[in-house]
């Protein structure tokens, strides 16, 4: 049975949802699994904007087959070569020979390093700022490197105004029929793995997500399909350009405080709990705490982007920093998280190495500024020491206060 869905006239969702796989690219836990979105526009042309990863070819396939009603298909489009957009390009130049394959140079490079067919025939090669022409339909392609491979491009549409924005404004999680945001409750329900999503996938290139805002500026954008999770229309637009302008600009959306910590035999962690308690005792809300060991990390890096403020609390291990903090910390230097307030406790039993490390990992990030004495506990933090806890607790609860 076809699942195809006509989102404007004569412009068609044909992707569909994986709710059994596991992990994105094998890193990211999907719990609501993921939507591989792809859009079919029939005009005097027919084009297919991306294909969807393998796992779901036969219901994609019954989709192209349905809304095509018996046509050719002229254009196939590769805005991303990622596999999980491109596993199905091969089926349809094989279903569809004379389809004119569209992308660019590095398009083209990327799928000969991925495929074997032979599509020197099929391919018609674009460049910034052209066009094509379906009939009432024109598609006018802007280069967007790294948002989030190198080749990516993204579509505008003339006549109604939308933008195909390969994997940008995209999500975590299937969809459940309603495929736009304004039809779920986003905030309350999505918004979490729109964050995820983009903060682990796309978080390091937020400079390139800007040049891309430079270049879509001005264009009257009527709606926005992604390639993953909900269209954008109304008053959604403005909602999640706002969400990208905080986020690739590195911008906590709120003040607020994640606490990060590794611990072995519990002692560590019972000191942030005890940091935790005294600053809810002064009236900060909504603390975010927890276990590098336990949580995933995209998880912890989702709400570092989020919020403010962040403690990184662990123990010295084999001489080094306790690894998943290790981890952690160097995975949010490579996605360029920077204007972050940071405290920091370490713990050791004979050696201390954990709260050099942090500190030297910190301070190599951007405009991370440290808040507070850090505490460095020997094996556990006794009640002699309380009043340095006392202390870290003021300063947070103070620069919270800003
Ligand atoms: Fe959805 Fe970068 O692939």
């Amino acid at each position: 049975m076809n699942n195809a869905y006509e989102i404007m006239p004569n412009i068609f969702w044909v992707g569909g949802n994986d709710r059994r796989i596991e992990r994105f690219e094998n890193m990211f836990p999907l719990p609501n699994g993921v939507a591989y979105n792809s859009y079919l526009i029939r005009d005097e042309k027919t084009a297919l904007l991306d294909t969807v990863d393998t796992a779901i070819t036969a219901e994609y396939i019954e989709n192209i087959t349905h809304v095509l009603n018996g046509r050719q298909l002229d254009y196939l489009i590769i805005n991303h070569m990622e596999p999980d957009h491109c596993g199905n390009i091969e089926e349809i130049v094989r279903r569809y020979p004379d389809v004119k394959v569209v992308g660019n140079a590095k398009t083209f490079q990327f799928f000969n390093q991925y495929y074997s067919m032979d599509i020197l025939d099929n391919r018609l090669e674009i460049k910034e700022g052209q066009e094509i022409s379906l009939g009432t339909h024109t598609l006018r392609f802007y280069m967007a490197p790294m948002v989030h491979w190198p080749e990516v491009m993204v579509i505008y549409e003339v006549s109604q105004g939308i933008l195909f924005s390969a994997d940008a404004f995209g999500s975590f999680g299937a969809l459940s029929g309603n495929l736009f945001a304004d039809q779920v409750d986003y905030e309350g329900n999505f918004l979490d793995e729109a964050r995820r999503y983009y903060t682990n996938i796309v978080g390091r290139f937020g400079n390139q997500v800007q040049a891309l805002f430079r270049k879509l500026e001005g264009l009257d954008i009527n709606m926005i399909c992604s390639l993953h999770g909900h269209i954008w229309r109304g008053e959604m637009i403005s909602y999640i350009l706002d969400k990208y302008q905080q986020w690739s600009k590195y911008i906590p959306e709120k003040k607020g405080l994640v606490i990060a910590y590794g611990s072995m035999y519990g002692n560590t962690e019972n000191t942030v709990n005890a940091l935790a308690t005294k600053l809810a005792n002064k009236g900060i809300q909504d603390i975010r705490m927890y276990d590098v060991s336990k949580t995933h990390p995209s998880y912890i890096i989702s709400d570092i982007f989020k919020y403010s403020n962040v403690v990184f609390a662990a123990p010295t291990y084999n001489l080094q920093l306790y690894f998943p903090m290790d981890s952690l910390i160097r995975e949010l230097s490579v996605l360029n998280v920077c204007n972050r307030k940071v405290s920091l406790i370490g713990n050791h039993t004979w050696a201390s190495a954990a709260l050099k490390q942090m500190t030297e990992l910190v301070n190599n990030m951007k405009n991370m500024e440290i808040v507070g004495n850090p505490i460095d506990i020997k094996s556990s933090l006794r009640e002699d020491r309380g009043h340095e806890l006392d202390q870290l607790a003021e300063e947070i609860y103070l620069s919270l206060q800003d």
